[in-house]
């Protein structure tokens, strides 16, 4: 007879032990599909009914991928200091704060009753900021063991169906704005986001609303590093460049010892932003060369904290692309920024002492880092790929 927890299909089929002991799957289920909808790395997952008649799914974790992950890891870690040093600029990357990362998450990753526990702390924070346009599917409280993990089911467009959504009436510009503010609040107020967001982890459902997925890898920054990285974003609205670098300072992203004014004088912070199309292909490579040496020589490197932060930045970067080519994206900032303000401004105002809601948005910061003029009133993501594009072909 099937019991619950399950075994894993056919391709990797071998008794699960050491979880919850067993039931007959009958007695939990009303139905069980056992062709998985989806076989992942780690788990298989698999579509159910429980006996209340709630449809759930149930993600259930592949026998031996702690051996396996175990062994991974102890080559990585040998080969991490190895990489430091060769390549300068992978120092920059920090490649054993990379591997500390990996292990650590991965640790939670392999026990689904921490994967809950993060799902829990989200939809806590989606609570509390009243942010009802991102949902978290409800771990079933008592059907979540080690390695298996009974969740409410949710169903909707593929993240990169984007045209799908549009045909049904989804505002698609509304859905990553919800996204990108959500990320925000749970990275800057409370320190806790979504780790590991990509297409599949991702389910845009039909009234526009979306579902994250897998919470296996979630983002946490300590009280200190949280508030380091508020003053950082709030200094980027004013273009408080001081502000930015100690922050990225007290990160950890700069040696302590590095002068703050010396930083920004070597490194042009305090300049008005440059439209990088106009510099020659000679000038851009000197200027990177500089920079990376002078990052070099002030011991930047990446923290392990913001290293998933960036990368869910980099997938929400991409995803303007298809979800909101055309916007405006310095009248996004500045939006983004004004709900801050209005929404979070006292509680900003206290934790850091600066009270984003006295003071006027400077977006002179953006621009730079988007290599545009100080003259830009507006630019779109088309007009940026474009620009990214000329940029790229001067350096080859
Ligand atoms: N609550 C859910 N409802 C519907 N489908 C889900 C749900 N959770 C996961 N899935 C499906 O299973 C896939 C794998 O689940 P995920 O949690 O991302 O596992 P993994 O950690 O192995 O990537 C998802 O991409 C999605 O298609
Ligand atoms: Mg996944």
């Amino acid at each position: 007879m099937t019991r619950f927890p399950p075994s894993p299909s056919r391709s990797c089929a071998r008794p699960s032990r050491g979880s919850s002991g067993g039931r007959p799957l009958e007695e939990v289920f009303a139905s069980f599909e056992h062709e998985p909808v989806a076989a992942a790395s780690i788990a298989q997952v698999h579509a159910a009914v429980l006996r209340s008649g709630e449809e759930v799914v149930v993600k259930v974790q592949r026998p031996n991928i702690a051996a396996l992950v175990r062994h991974d890891l102890a080559v990585m870690s040998y080969l991490a200091p190895l990489l430091v040093g060769r390549i300068p600029v992978a120092v920059l990357a920090n490649p054993p704060a990379l591997i500390q990362l990996f292990a650590e998450t991965i640790v939670e990753e392999l026990d689904f009753r921490l994967e809950a526990e993060n799902m829990l702390d989200i939809a806590k924070v989606l609570a509390v900021t009243a942010q009802r346009a991102i949902i978290v599917p409800r771990p079933h409280p008592r059907l979540v063991t080690p390695r298996v993990l009974v969740m409410e089911r949710v169903s909707g467009f593929a993240w990169d169906d984007v045209s799908g959504m549009r045909a049904a009436g989804i505002d698609t510009e509304a859905v990553l704005r919800a996204g990108v503010v959500s990320f925000l609040e749970g990275a800057m107020l409370f320190g806790v986001f979504h780790g590991d967001l990509h297409g599949g982890n991702l389910f845009v459902l039909p009234d526009g609303r979306t579902a994250l997925l897998d919470f296996g890898i979630t983002g946490r920054l300590d009280e200190e590093r949280r508030r380091a990285f508020l003053r950082l974003v709030m200094g980027g609205t004013v273009n408080d460049v001081r502000a930015q670098v100690e922050a990225l300072q007290e990160l950890g992203a700069l040696r302590k010892d590095a002068d703050v004014d010396q930083v920004i004088r070597d490194l042009g912070l305090d300049g008005a932003p440059q439209d990088v199309t106009q510099l020659t292909a000679e000038e851009l490579t000197a200027q990177l060369r500089d920079l990376t040496k002078q990052l070099l020589a002030y011991g930047a490197r990446m923290p392990k904290e913001l290293m998933l932060f960036v990368k869910d930045i980099l997938f929400l970067d991409g995803a303007v692309s298809s979800f909101a080519p055309d916007v405006d994206l310095l009248g996004e900032v500045a939006g983004i920024a004004a709900y801050f303000a209005s929404r979070h401004g006292g509680r900003i105002s206290e934790e850091i002492g600066f009270d984003p809601r006295e003071q006027e948005v400077d977006l002179n910061g953006v621009r730079a880092s988007l290599g545009v003029s100080a003259d830009t009133e507006r630019i779109s993501y088309r007009e940026l790929q474009a620009r990214r594009e000329e940029v790229r072909k001067k350096f080859e």
